[in-house]
């Protein structure tokens, strides 16, 4: 008897590899683009050991896994895993989209970047053009997003680190991409901005960077990339110390997650409905 069971009928497998993962919001924000075109898909959610991404990246290719979304702590290493990266994910050093096909070169992507810009440009109609932004942090999250914050042509970007020589040599790496100078704390007391990205982690503690009080020019956005269930800790501050608005980033997971699907599936979801079916309830 002939197997009548066609393997293409199944639908693509995806999943998100972190940890922690179990709170992730992207199996919910895939199923829901996926809607929106009437595909099939399943997408997980892969708590993976520290030491036991290589392998379960392998893992999830032996079963015909297509692609995988990578967060913390593994940006890293999925950049070093693939075999061949865009320009902005080599920029970075970090992905955060694996494309997988049997047989051929796994491809790595950052999206976290174009992700951000978007929720500030179009979903918070805050142009990046022209303005003063202050990037606060040098680590993984800060090097995602430094080179299209660039592409967006600002008047100047500063990076402020606690260990001032992360955010020295970012700056450095990115010199060629726009005007960008790497510093600590201290350097801002006197100075304003029109948009403040923490990309710290000091959130994840309940804590806050050392910033100065009189940060926000008339008008400035603060953004906090992290997001939580409740206003984060840099929001709550930035509402009292003078910003005009603040926003957490939950609607740059959307955006990240939006641009991954159209890497593997050629079309660009529409991210407003899904922003407002999953936004956490207190923010
Ligand atoms: P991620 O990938 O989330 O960016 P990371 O590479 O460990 O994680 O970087 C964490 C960033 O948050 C760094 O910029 C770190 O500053 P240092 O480079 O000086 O370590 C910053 N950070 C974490 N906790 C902080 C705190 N309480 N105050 C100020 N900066 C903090």
């Amino acid at each position: 008897m002939t197997d009548i069971f066609d393997f293409d009928e199944r639908p693509k497998y995806y999943a998100v590899m972190g940890n922690p993962v179990a709170h992730s919001r992207s199996p919910q924000i895939h199923q829901l683009f996926a809607e929106q075109f009437g595909i099939r898909l399943e997408y997980a959610a892969i708590q993976v050991d520290v030491g036991g991404f290589a392998q379960a990246v392998s893992n999830f290719e032996a079963r015909g896994g297509c692609g995988l979304n990578i967060t913390v702590p593994f940006k890293t290493q999925a950049w070093r895993l693939a075999d061949e990266c865009t320009a902005r994910a080599d920029l970075a050093r970090a992905v955060n989209t694996l494309t997988l096909q049997r047989d051929a070169p796994r491809r790595g992507d950052n999206t976290d970047g174009i992700g951000l810009v978007r929720d500030i440009t179009a979903n918070l109609a805050c142009p990046v053009q022209g303005k003063r932004i202050l990037l606060v942090g040098a680590g993984g999250a800060a090097q995602g997003v430094l080179g299209p914050l660039l592409d967006e042509a600002p008047a100047h970007v500063w990076i402020a680190n606690r260990t001032v020589d992360r955010a020295e040599s970012l700056a450095k790496r990115h010199a060629a991409s726009g005007s960008v100078t790497g510093c600590g704390f201290a350097v801002l007391a006197g100075h304003q901005f029109d948009i403040v990205v923490n990309a710290t982690s000091a959130s994840l503690s309940g804590s806050l960077p050392p910033l100065p009080d009189c940060l926000f020019a008339d008008g400035a956005l603060a953004y906090d990339m992290m997001y939580a269930d409740t206003p984060t800790p840099f929001v709550e501050w930035a509402h009292t110390r003078g910003a005009a608005r603040a926003a957490d980033g939950f609607g740059m997971l959307v955006e990240q997650a939006a641009e991954s699907f159209n890497i593997w599936h050629a079309r660009f979801p529409n991210t407003q409905p899904v922003i407002a079916a999953l936004r956490p309830r207190g923010v």
